[in-house]
């Protein structure tokens, strides 16, 4: 056993002497990376549902707040143990974010007392001027999930921002909305919500339009048991139950002060559509120009057809005119803002 041999190993650390390496080229690129941009409270819910899911093999965060985005980054990254996320990062510069396939977007300010919703959406394009351009530099080939809100419009203003065909800027939309409908109308007829088909389409939010003429459960039409569901006239008032969707997240933001957890678990669902390239169908936020007669450029929710490129196709719901009516009205009152937009 030679002497220089002895000492040299003797002088090698642990590492060197636990680790015999095969190759010395570049590490492998990740291949399922996902991005989350805004580490606020939307953002850290979706980013643990992604993790909780197994959906990504790296994980990075961005944020302008520095200790916060550290602070959270090292939180996640002592849960390593308990994940199968193997590399979680973070950082200001979007350099962190290279090679995303799915970035996140939950970054945005909220609206302050008395300020208009155009003044809200103004401010938040401004933001978004700075972000999706470097997103776009570091992932050229990534999906963009919008959530910031006015999710609708931020989505038409992040694909006009950056350049991306059209399927591959989706917007969460109603994705949330249906998961709420679901939830209470299988609770009101003691079934899970998986077990509850319904939509809610247009528009994420107020004016949201739930598809009545679709609702069934175990492929039983509940409008042929009850003609009138969702109508004025009815007497069972199933309409409540879309009220109820509509004041929910006003009655969460007025009881915790946010909403968070569902808007989270919902985003690491299209997240794993995906990256699984699954083809399963989403009520989600597209460019709906030139459907059910829209001619202007507008993103709004419609059943789509989520795989590894995007948003493959879009289901031709058979809507009833008064549907058609509203999401309609929907894509007008968007365009009504969206035309006022500066810099887009
Ligand atoms: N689409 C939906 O269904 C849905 C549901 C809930 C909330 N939201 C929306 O999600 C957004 C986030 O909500 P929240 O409760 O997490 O808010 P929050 O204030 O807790 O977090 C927002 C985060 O964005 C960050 N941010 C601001 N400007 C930034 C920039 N230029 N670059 C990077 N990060 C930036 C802030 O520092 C903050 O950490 C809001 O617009 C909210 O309305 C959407």
């Amino acid at each position: 056993f030679p002497l220089s041999l002895f000492i040299a190993l003797n002088m090698a650390s642990i590492l060197q002497k636990l680790i015999t390496p095969l190759f010395s080229g570049t590490p492998e690129p990740p291949r399922n990376k996902v991005t989350v941009v805004g580490v606020g409270q939307v953002g850290m819910a979706c980013a643990v549902s992604i993790l909780l899911r197994e959906l990504a093999d790296e994980l990075a965060l961005v944020d302008v707040m520095e200790d916060k985005l550290k602070g959270e980054m090292m939180d996640l990254q002592h849960g390593s143990l308990f994940l199968k996320t193997p590399k979680i990062v973070a950082g200001k510069d979007y350099s962190v974010t290279a090679n995303s396939r799915i970035v996140v977007v939950t970054a945005g300010v909220r609206q302050q007392e008395g300020e208009s919703r155009l003044n809200l959406v103004q401010r938040n394009v401004n933001i978004f001027k700075h972000i999706i351009p470097q997103i776009i530099k570091h992932s050229p080939n990534c999906i963009i999930i919008v959530v910031s809100n006015p999710v609708d419009v931020l989505t038409y203003v992040t694909w006009k921002l950056s350049g991306l065909p059209k399927h591959r800027v989706i917007g969460s939309g109603t994705n949330l909305d249906s998961a709420r409908f679901r939830y209470l109308m299988a609770d009101k007829l003691g079934i899970h919500a998986t077990s509850f088909n319904g939509w809610i389409l247009g528009e994420h939010g107020d004016t949201s339009v739930p598809v009545w003429s679709g609702a069934n459960v175990a492929g039983v039409n509940l409008q042929t048991l009850n003609p009138d569901i969702g109508t004025d006239a009815d007497q069972e008032n199933w309409k409540e139950t879309h009220k109820q969707v509509v004041d929910s997240a006003y009655e969460v933001i007025k009881l915790k002060g946010y909403t968070n957890w569902a808007i989270g678990l919902s985003v690491a669902d299209l997240t794993e559509s995906l990256i699984r390239n699954m083809n399963r169908i989403h009520p989600v936020s597209t460019m709906v120009k030139g459907m059910y007669g829209i001619d202007d450029e507008v993103y709004l929710s419609l059943p789509c057809v989520l795989n590894a490129g995007g948003v493959a196709s879009v289901v031709n719901m058979t809507l009833t005119d008064d549907e058609i009516g509203q999401i309609k009205q929907s894509a007008d009152t968007l365009w009504g803002i969206q035309k006022d937009l500066t810099d887009v």
